[in-house]
């Protein structure tokens, strides 16, 4: 199983904070966005990653991931020259896919709580399984019909009048059909290759599985400048309480055991001195 994270797009909707970098790179609470959807795919025990962005911003990931060795990863960069749909992601993709099924996560897509759905559907994809949760304001987002028997029975893009308060969020995993249904798409009336119409394809094969995610998980936005206070507070809320990090990719990459002790060592001997260092030295005591 491949990962992509999408990490691209005009940001324009965050001017100016978006206005010299990319809305992947704003920080919640203590550390860049893009940490949060990386630790999913860590999570989820998927260890080759593209990460998608424009020209400009790519060397700032690059500059923060490298090529991934440390993490026990392999990362890979490819420019998506300009926001021409989320499904462009897999035409981009092609051959880091290489035949293989793969998740996609926006970059700006943050996820909290237990990750059991994200393992499940992992394990149990067949042709697609994206997911269900429930919001306030469905009108934003790919909203998801069920049936009485809670079958999905349609999805539509950002509908005026939603069916359901069901949106999908950014986090979907497809076998590799996902490479020749995007390639055969149109572009939507917004110019772009919707994600959306990747999803009606498969659930017109009857090959898409839609899961609800309960009320235990947050999917937080992060649109707004509100959203990313809240998103930050919330972090810091945790973390200060708990004494743990959230999206801590070096502690994660230690927990997967894909880096050795030694290995991890190494890496937060090349962190400068700070509380980000404090903590996984902490870790590697208590471990
Ligand atoms: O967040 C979940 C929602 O994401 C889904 O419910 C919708 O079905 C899906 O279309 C998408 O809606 P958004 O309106 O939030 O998509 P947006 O254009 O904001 O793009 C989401 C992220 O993907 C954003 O961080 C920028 C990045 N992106 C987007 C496009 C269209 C790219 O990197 N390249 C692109 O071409």
């Amino acid at each position: 199983m491949k990962g992509i994270i999408l990490a691209g797009g005009s940001g324009s909707r965050l001017y100016p904070i978006t206005k010299i970098y990319s809305k992947q790179l704003t920080v919640i609470y203590d550390k860049p966005l893009i940490y949060y959807p990386l630790s999913i795919l860590m999570l989820g025990g998927i260890r080759e990653i593209l990460i998608i962005s424009n020209d400009e911003t790519i060397p700032f990931y690059r500059q923060l991931f490298g090529n991934g060795s440390h993490l026990g990863l392999k990362i890979e960069y490819a420019v998506q020259p300009a926001p021409n749909g989320i499904a462009e992601a897999f035409i981009i993709g092609e051959r880091f896919i290489n035949g293989e099924s793969v998740v996609l996560i926006l970059g700006d897509n943050i996820f909290y709580g237990s990750l059991e759905f994200f393992y499940r559907g992992i394990r149990n994809n067949e042709g697609a399984t994206i997911f269900g949760y429930q919001v306030n304001d469905p009108e934003r987002y790919g909203i998801v019909e069920f049936d009485g028997d809670g079958k999905a029975i349609s999805i539509e893009e950002k509908p005026k009048i939603p069916k359901s308060n069901y949106a999908v969020p950014g986090i979907y995993i497809y076998n590799n059909d996902v490479v020749g249904i995007s390639k055969s798409l149109n572009p939507s009336a917004r110019g772009e290759l919707e994600i959306t119409d990747v999803n009606k394809e498969y659930l017109a094969k009857g090959k898409l599985k839609v899961e609800k995610i309960g009320r235990g998980i947050a999917w937080l936005d992060t649109g707004t400048p509100e959203a990313l206070l809240q998103a930050s507070n919330f972090f810091g809320v945790i973390e200060e309480r708990q004494g743990l990090k959230v999206a801590c990719i070096e502690e994660i990459a230690f927990y997967m055991n894909y880096i050795s002790k030694t290995e991890f060592e190494i890496v937060i001997n090349s962190i400068p001195n700070s509380l980000y260092r404090n903590y996984l030295e902490k870790v590697l005591r208590e471990s």
